[in-house]
């Protein structure tokens, strides 16, 4: 069971609209998500971060998915957009703690928490995250 459609937000291909179509206030633009990064800013495989409401969030590219987390790891707080992200995995640099960066769930390292995920909404070439 699981898969992004399963998550408790449902992240948006690249370049593609949201599976309701219509415009985006139908969707919640103007709900609280904010534009924060370019597609091409974000390749897959790479993350970046960003600062929303003075936190920052990592947004992940996981293979034309993007997701987005509080970039502070559940263990002791390092940011995990320098750590390295693999498939899904995101690994934090401090202490090798692994995230699921669909669920933010800790899948192995040091005892920590899990790590809170965001909404994500892809419309045009513009990721906006809902936190
Ligand atoms: S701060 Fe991330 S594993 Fe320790």
């Amino acid at each position: 069971m699981g898969g992004p459609e399963m998550a408790p937000h449902t992240p948006q291909r690249s370049g593609a609209p949201g599976e309701a179509g219509g415009p985006l206030y139908n969707r919640g633009i103007g709900n609280g998500f904010v534009p924060v990064a370019k597609t091409s800013e974000v390749a897959p495989g790479a993350m970046k971060w960003v600062v929303i409401d003075r936190e920052r969030v990592v947004v992940a590219n996981v293979d034309g998915v993007f997701y987005a987390l509080r970039d502070s790891c559940g263990h002791q707080g390092a940011p995990l957009s320098t750590g390295t992200l693999m498939g899904y995995v995101i690994e934090c640099p401090l202490h090798f703690a692994c995230f699921d960066a669909r669920t933010g769930e800790l899948l192995n390292g040091p005892v920590s928490a899990d790590v809170p995920t965001y909404q994500v909404l892809v419309e045009g070439d513009t990721v906006y995250v809902k936190r």
